[in-house]
């Protein structure tokens, strides 16, 4: 254990903030999260007012002797959660508003419930591996719309090109052609609303009744719902540690002949469990997809959100356009209700879609299309991945510090850590995920349980989605799932 008192100057009014700030080095809690406590109680008690200026991460690290990776998370952290705000140029302060000084306990807060689009307006949800808004640049993004809605005031026509913004999809083939190795030109690239306009509109264009499409079990229902959509069957084939059984899918293809026309699959994190696929798996995937001639679907949900070594390349990096088509989404940066997704494919392929979505709906969002290219373009997007990116890692660490401290998370479930995503996949030991989910409901808890991610059945696992709640919140969360888990 060690201590240190700081004084720092304390903004507008010219008085030294003293810092009285043990912090403990036995490994129980973080460092970071309790520099986030220690700061919010310093504003709980009016010692920081709103408005005040913190002093720089650097000057504050040296002053408590930790890392400054700790004090620029714990401030992160900070910001996410609206007690703390960041100035362009001139550093952090004490938000103006403040989030409910009504919470006095800073140990474990309750979380934000869930949308109440969903009709779950009490509930906490872990269902979905969403990200947290309040972490988003919503600000920049909103600026960036203005400035395009007054730019489509000066043009005579709001039309634009079915296949989205030119603009955007030029920096969308740069920008997946630097970061995610493909090698993609702008006519390759076909913008959609989220990846379900993208898997919707690419199953209306490019299946037909009697085709069969193949896909992992567990996996994402959403997809399926859309290649039966338009008339296709889905075959499932189940996924384990290395993600799909490519030897079972080998045997689904050679009894179906040329019926199985595309194999989706979401192999950088694999949906619901969240494994990679394994490097010989992906390379048996791209050798049965020419030798049986169907499409690779990729969906690449979650690329950003990788945490140990470097995220394996999309799969069509290694096997191009043609035989890959890939479908990626900014639901998992932002903010699903900015609907923006896109797709990358065959030229004709891209074709096919621009005359679907015609009869549809003619084009996409070109305004937003045009706010989102200049937020790639200036490095904003870019920028919030990363930042992104080390806050969940942070968050994710701190759930598994959780469940394996608690005994009663220890004794009911069992799990790997994955590399990266936003949810971990807990499997029960005891009992089944419904009547987990049913009890969690009554501790104001929503929890998808296991059928969720099968066509029919039960299973007994859930999805703890973990990235939209802080640090405190997910001690909530966990504090209140382990009084429903079975004894
Ligand atoms: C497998 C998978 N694909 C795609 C998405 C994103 O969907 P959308 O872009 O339609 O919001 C999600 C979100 O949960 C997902 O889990």
């Amino acid at each position: 254990m060690r201590g240190s008192r700081t004084e720092i100057p304390r903004g507008p009014v010219r008085r030294p903030w003293r810092f009285d700030l043990v912090l403990e080095r036995d490994g129980k809690v973080s460092q970071q999260t309790q520099l986030v406590r220690a700061l919010v109680q310093e504003i709980q008690r009016g010692r920081l007012p709103p408005g005040s200026m913190l002093p720089g991460s650097r000057t504050l690290a040296a002053q408590l002797a930790v890392n400054r990776k700790v004090v620029v998370a714990a401030v992160e952290e900070l910001v996410a959660q609206g007690w703390l705000e960041t100035l362009p140029a001139s550093g952090t302060r004490v938000a103006a508003l403040l989030p409910s000084l009504a919470v006095a306990d800073t140990e474990v807060r309750p979380p934000r419930t869930a949308s109440p689009v969903r009709g779950e307006a009490s509930l906490v949800s872990i269902t979905d591996g969403l990200p947290d808004s309040r972490l988003a640049p919503l600000e920049e993004l909103a600026r960036a719309y203005r400035r395009a809605l007054r730019a489509f005031s000066r043009t005579a026509s709001g039309y634009s090109d079915a296949a989205g913004a030119p603009e955007l999809r030029e920096v969308l083939s740069g920008f997946v052609n630097q970061a995610r190795g493909l090698s993609t030109t702008r006519a390759e690239v076909f913008v959609t609303r989220g990846s379900q306009g993208a898997l919707g509109l690419y199953a209306l264009s490019m299946l037909t009744r009697g085709d069969v499409v193949a896909a992992e079990v567990p996996g994402y229902a959403p997809a399926w719902r859309a290649f039966e959509f338009a008339g296709a069957e889905v075959v499932h084939i189940p996924v384990d540690t290395g993600g799909l059984k490519t030897d079972l899918l080998e045997e689904k293809a050679r009894a179906l002949g040329g019926r199985l026309k595309a194999v989706y699959v979401t192999p950088h994190h694999q949906y619901p469990t969240a494994v990679a696929m394994a490097p010989e798996r992906r390379m048996h995937l791209l050798h049965l997809a020419e030798r049986f001639d169907f499409t690779v679907i990729e969906d690449d949900y979650d690329y950003e959100y990788h945490f140990e070594g470097n995220p394996l390349l999309p799969l069509q990096a290694t096997a191009g356009s043609r035989r890959v088509v890939y479908i990626a989404s900014l639901s998992k940066l932002l903010a699903p209700a900015i609907r923006l997704g896109y797709l990358v494919a065959s030229p004709g392929c891209i074709r096919k879609l621009g005359e679907t979505r015609a009869v549809l709906e003619r084009q996409g969002d070109p305004v937003l299309e045009r706010a989102i290219a200049e937020l790639f373009e200036d490095g904003t997007l870019q920028q919030h991945a990363r930042r992104a990116r080390r806050v969940y890692k942070e968050r994710r660490d701190h759930l598994l510090e959780q469940l394996s401290r608690s005994p009663a998370l220890r004794a009911a479930f069992t799990y790997s850590v994955p590399t990266g995503g936003l949810a971990l996949w807990l499997r029960l030991r005891q009992g089944s995920s419904e009547s987990l989910a049913a009890r969690a409901r009554d501790a104001r808890l929503l929890i998808a349980s296991g059928s969720t991610y099968l066509p029919k059945g039960r299973l007994a696992a859930i999805r703890f989605g973990f990235a939209a709640h802080d640090t405190n919140e997910l001690s909530w969360i966990c504090d209140a799932l382990s009084h429903c888990v079975p004894p």
